[in-house]
C-alpha cells in the first residue's frame, strides 16, 4: 500500500517550533505508544540537541501493556528517558512532573552552582498532529490552558503556564509531522488516524489491519468478530482487489462475513466494503479491538 501525502503548514509549523526552542530548556516529546517510533519525527533530536528531553509515550491506555514495557526498556537501554502515559490521567501528570523534576536535575544542579537560583524550567511540548499535545498541557496545567483540536499555521503569541516555581510550560505545543518515506510506517500511521483519511483507501487499510492482526492478535481478532469461518459467505469481490485477489482473497471473505454479520450491506444484499471497512477502522482506533501496539520494540 503506497500512500503519498504532504500536509501543508509543514514548513511554517517546524520555523515556529525552531523559534520557540531557543526560549525553553526542556522539550516533552509526544509519541503514540501504539507506534513508538513511527509517530516521532527525528528531526527533533537536531532540533532538540543540547536541551533535556523527555519522551511520553501517550495513549499507552490503548496499546499493548506488554509493548509498553518492553518500550520504555527500549528507550531507557538508549539512555532516553520514556514515560508511560494517558494525557487525560491526572494520576499520570503526576508521574509526569516526577519524570520533568528528575530530567531537569542536573541543569538545576549546574545553575545552583553558578549561583542561579529560582529559575524555573522552561518546557515545551510537541508532536504529531493528534498524539494528545493539547490534552497534556491542559491536563497538566489543571485548565483549559490550551485547546484541544489542531490548528497549525494559527497565529500565535507566546504565553507560559507558571506550573508553580520551578515549572513553566509553554501554552503552545510545537508540530511536527512524522517522515512518510516507509511506507510499512506510513500505513500504522493511517491506521491510528494520523494521515488524512481522505489520501487513503479506507478498504485497502482494513485489508492491512486484518492481516496485521491475524498475524499478531489472533485472540484479540476473533474476540472482535461477530462472524466465524464456517458461516457461508459467498464470493463477492471489490473491483479495487482483483488484482491481488489471491493474497486477499481469505482476508476479504472474513470482511465480508464481518459484512453480513454486522448488517453492513447495499440494495439487493450485497456487502457494503465501505462501510465495514469504516467500522474495522473506527474500532481499531478506538481500542474496541483491544489493546494493540503496532511497533514491536524489537526493531
Ligand atoms: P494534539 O493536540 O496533539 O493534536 O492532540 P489532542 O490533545 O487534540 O488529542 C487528540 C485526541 O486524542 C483527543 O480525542 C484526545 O482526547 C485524545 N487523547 C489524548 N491523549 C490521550 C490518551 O492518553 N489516551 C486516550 N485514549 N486518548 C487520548 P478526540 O476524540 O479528538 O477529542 P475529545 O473528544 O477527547 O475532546
Amino acid at each position: 500500500m503506497n500512500i503519498q501525502w504532504y500536509p501543508g503548514h509543514m514548513t511554517k509549523a517546524r520555523r515556529q517550533m525552531e523559534a520557540d526552542l531557543k526560549q525553553v530548556s526542556l522539550v516533552i516529546e509526544l509519541a503514540d505508544a501504539r507506534i513508538p517510533l513511527g509517530s516521532r519525527n527525528p528531526d527533533i533530536d537536531r532540533m532538540a540537541a543540547g536541551k533535556d528531553r523527555l519522551i511520553l509515550l501517550n495513549k499507552a491506555d490503548m496499546a499493548d501493556p506488554a509493548e509498553n514495557d518492553a518500550w520504555v526498556k527500549w528507550y531507557a537501554a538508549r539512555n532516553i528517558r520514556a514515560v508511560l502515559c494517558d494525557a487525560r490521567n491526572p494520576r499520570d501528570v503526576k508521574a509526569i512532573r516526577r519524570a520533568v523534576t528528575e530530567v531537569s536535575a542536573e541543569r538545576m544542579e549546574r545553575n545552583r552552582r553558578k549561583g542561579i537560583l529560582n529559575r524555573p524550567v522552561r518546557a515545551m511540548v510537541c508532536g504529531i498532529p493528534n498524539v494528545g499535545k493539547s490534552t497534556l498541557i491542559n491536563s497538566v496545567a489543571g485548565r483549559s490552558a490550551a485547546k484541544t483540536g489542531n490548528k497549525p499555521g494559527v497565529t500565535r503569541s507566546n504565553q507560559w503556564i507558571r506550573l508553580d516555581r520551578t515549572l513553566e510550560l509553554l501554552d503552545t505545543p510545537g508540530i511536527l509531522w512524522p517522515k512518510f518515506e516507509d511506507p510499512e510506517v506510513s500505513v500504522r500511521l493511517a491506521l491510528l488516524g494520523s494521515i488524512s483519511d481522505q489520501v487513503v483507501d479506507s478498504g485497502e487499510l482494513a485489508l492491512e489491519l486484518l492481516k496485521f492482526m491475524t498475524r499478531e492478535y489472533p485472540a484479540l481478532l476473533a474476540g472482535w468478530r461477530k462472524s466465524t469461518d464456517e458461516e457461508d459467505g459467498g464470493d463477492e469481490m471489490p473491483e479495487l482487489m482483483a488484482g491481488d485477489y489471491a493474497e486477499n482473497a481469505p482476508y476479504l471473505r472474513i470482511m465480508e462475513r464481518e459484512a453480513r454479520a454486522r448488517g453492513c450491506l447495499r440494495g439487493g444484499g450485497n456487502v457494503d466494503y465501505d462501510r465495514i471497512a469504516a467500522v474495522m477502522l473506527n474500532d481499531f482506533r478506538a481500542a474496541k479491538m483491544g489493546r494493540i501496539t503496532l511497533e514491536k520494540a524489537t526493531v
